[in-house]
């Protein structure tokens, strides 16, 4: 076991020096702080900052983000992908609108009970934005604690991921939000996965993996499971009224996003016009191709045009396309027919 309080001091010493400036570390407003902390549970640091910037423009305070349009939020989101993240988070800011007066409690008790809010926001936003000493463990924080304390366990389990917190918290300084965000700019700019940075590392004295000269097998890796594949074919179905067919989506994690309709490879067109009730041409040859790669998922897609004299409800406006919320797979495949900068059509 690495030497606490040595440890801490060394750490947050490093971190007051070398921190980047990021957007949301010139606020203390715990609104943008607890933002800031949705958009980096699941996306870079480098992609998060524009969007953050945009964000807090056109969203000044709690008061707007709450209020604003569904659809338009996840307009704004587009690109940053689980895009539950943002329905959620104006979820729990119209709870805290409504309940404690569009203040974010400074209560661990009562904020953890707010939408889309876990051991990690929770952590993160109550230590920045209030010095609650709670860690907020992300995955640069599980890295860097399995070489530090060379921990072979499976650091993707939720029961470790929770001992480490447990871990973290059994000795935290007082400046609780630094400390956590030292742990992570550690992880992100020295101990990072495939380089790590130990010749300059502040605090590789305290490396139990450095000095077995094991950096680099930690944390333990499961075998990968392989990608699942899938196979598409997507179908610009467009009428005689410039109007293009699109779906809105239902399920969980892209509700209200649009998508073009999308096809087991094997299905026929006869099904098609069954299911959507619609009578449509042969489709054309294929028109290109986009292989999407997801976390644990790819997609293979195939674009046809195809044509109907129909119209209905699900047809909107060729022009209005670029206004709808959609995924990067979608808007891939939009591009083969307005390739990018052309989309105003
Ligand atoms: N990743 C998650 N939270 C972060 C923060 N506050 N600063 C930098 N990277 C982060």
């Amino acid at each position: 076991m690495f030497k606490r309080p040595v440890f801490n001091n060394t750490l947050l010493n490093w971190y007051q020096a070398n921190k980047r400036q990021l957007p949301w570390r010139q606020t203390s407003d715990p609104f943008k702080i607890w933002l800031s902390e949705v958009m980096l549970q699941q996306t870079q640091v480098i992609t998060v900052i524009p969007y953050y910037e945009k964000f807090i423009t056109k969203y000044k305070d709690l008061d707007a983000l709450a209020e604003a349009d569904e659809q338009a939020l996840l307009k704004d989101w587009e690109g940053l992908g689980y895009y539950n993240r943002i329905r959620n988070f104006q979820h729990a800011v119209k709870e805290v609108q409504e309940k404690y007066d569009s203040k974010v409690p400074d209560n661990p008790d009562e904020f953890f009970k707010l939408k889309g809010v876990g051991p990690y926001i929770g952590g993160a936003v109550q230590s920045i934005a209030f010095n609650n000493q709670l860690a907020a463990v992300d995955g640069n924080v599980l890295r860097v604690m399995s070489r530090l304390n060379r921990d072979k366990r499976d650091m993707t389990k939720a029961s470790v991921q929770k001992d480490v917190k447990k871990y973290i918290e059994s000795d935290m300084p007082l400046e609780a939000g630094d400390y956590n965000q030292a742990l992570m700019e550690l992880g992100a700019i020295i101990c990072t996965p495939r380089t790590p940075k130990c010749l300059i590392c502040p605090v590789k004295a305290h490396c139990e993996a450095e000095k077995a000269n094991e950096v680099m097998e930690y944390p333990l890796k499961k075998k990968q499971k392989a990608k699942q594949e899938y196979y598409y074919n997507v179908f610009f179905i467009l009428n005689d009224k410039d109007e293009i067919m699109l779906i809105k989506q239902e399920d969980d994690l892209l509700k209200g996003m649009y998508e073009l309709p999308r096809f087991d490879v094997d299905t026929s067109i006869e099904s098609i016009e069954e299911k959507y009730n619609l009578t449509l041409s042969q489709p054309s040859a294929p028109i290109g191709s986009h292989k999407h790669i997801f976390t644990h998922k790819i997609w293979y897609m195939e674009g046809y045009i195809v044509y109907t004299a129909d119209h209905n409800e699900d047809f909107i406006p060729l022009s209005d396309l670029q206004n709808l919320p959609m995924s990067v797979a979608m808007q891939k495949m939009i591009q083969l027919i307005y390739p990018e900068g052309e989309s105003g059509l």
